[in-house]
């Protein structure tokens, strides 16, 4: 099945930008969730005020939907400065980057969602404008060839990425501040419902929030989008109120489980259980004995199984993890017990 087929993807869907534009947090103090990254910034982005300097680059990183854009957002609007957008694969060459960064106005922010998958020319000019403020201009070819420098204003560059590990470490060098991104407690994602509820202008109870909250795999994205479906589901089978009952209906509907995972993620940890004996099994094996991409698995399908504590990364593979078999009401076979409690005595924390 393609990713974006998918109901309750992490990556984002036909209508999520209006969705999350229409929802999306303006200051640090209405963001739930995130308190360290928060608590942190606020310190930054006060102290380079006071300074009246840009900010310091940022990068932000972590799994998809966990508000890397909004955040961003924010910061431009606490600084109280412009934010263009732009991402890595938009930038193809490095005129394009030149281009935008000579728009910037003093102490812009520059967002660069998927900045990993900038080109190294492009990431080249990148360089000296993080570090110098400056943009290096080649003028002519061969030995004759030129280079003039260019000031550019002060800017904040905001870098989001789900694979930091995917980074050239003189492009992460060059941030002053990192921020990983975790997902949300069901707790936090009820509250989002809560506010988003209010702005959509949908009566719903505690209860549901707290439903519906615990079967979001701890993504705002997700929390967001099942509301606005389910909101749907109050006003045709309901009174338009979203109860707990309802939004229970309503997820049964969408084939959503207690835990928040839907058909492909089962078929992933059937195919782990039944065809590899719950591992160790190697990510392109179980891309291609499931149909779905590698990278798909690693980015969207993966973190959300990790965080469960049903499945494992280990040198030799992924293996499935006794809380899965629980929840495929199958007996943990005697090998993988066997397996796991080697790594429990001989290498507890032993991921990739
Ligand atoms: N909407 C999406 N993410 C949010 C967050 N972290 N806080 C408040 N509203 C949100």
């Amino acid at each position: 099945m393609f990713e974006d087929e998918r109901f309750i993807t992490s990556t984002k869907m036909l209508g999520d930008s209006e969705l999350d534009n229409s929802l999306r947090p303006q200051t640090l103090n209405d963001y739930i969730g995130q308190d360290k990254i928060k608590s942190n910034l606020k310190v930054f982005i006060e102290a380079s005020k006071k300074r009246k300097e840009a900010l310091d680059h940022v990068l932000l990183y972590g799994p998809p939907g966990l508000g890397k854009t909004t955040l961003s957002h924010i910061i431009a609007n606490e600084l109280g400065v412009q934010m263009r957008i732009t991402s890595g694969p938009a930038i193809e060459r490095a005129g394009d980057l030149a281009a935008i960064l000579s728009k910037l106005g003093p102490n812009d922010v520059l967002f660069v969602d998927e900045i990993h998958r900038l080109n190294r020319s492009v990431e080249e000019v990148l360089y000296p404008a993080m570090e110098d403020f400056a943009l290096d201009i080649v003028l002519g070819k061969g030995p004759g060839a030129r280079s003039m420098r260019l000031k550019l204003p002060p800017f904040t560059l905001i870098g989001a990425t789900t694979r930091a590990g995917m980074l050239t470490g003189p492009l992460r060098d060059r941030f002053g501040v990192t921020c990983r991104l975790e997902m949300y407690t069901p707790k936090e994602l009820a509250v989002i419902l809560k506010r988003s509820a209010e702005i959509l202008s949908v009566a719903i109870d505690d209860r549901a929030c707290m439903e519906i909250a615990s079967r979001s795999r701890g993504t705002p994205r997700i929390a967001n989008r099942l509301l606005k479906r389910i909101r749907d589901f109050a006003q045709v089978l309901g009174e338009g109120v979203i109860t707990s009952e309802i939004a229970n209906k309503a997820l049964i509907l969408l084939e959503i489980d207690k835990l928040g995972l839907d058909f492909t993620d089962m078929r992933i940890l059937k195919t782990m259980a039944d065809k590899f004996g719950g591992g160790p099994v190697g990510l392109d094996t179980l891309a291609a004995a499931t149909g779905e991409e590698s990278v798909t698995i690693e980015d969207i399908i993966e973190p959300f199984l990790l965080q469960l504590g049903f499945i494992a990364r280990t040198p030799r593979g992924r293996i499935c993890l006794p809380a899965a078999y629980k929840h495929l009401n199958i007996p943990v076979p005697k090998a993988l017990r066997e397996q796991l409690s080697f790594f429990d005595t001989e290498n507890g924390s032993e991921n990739e």
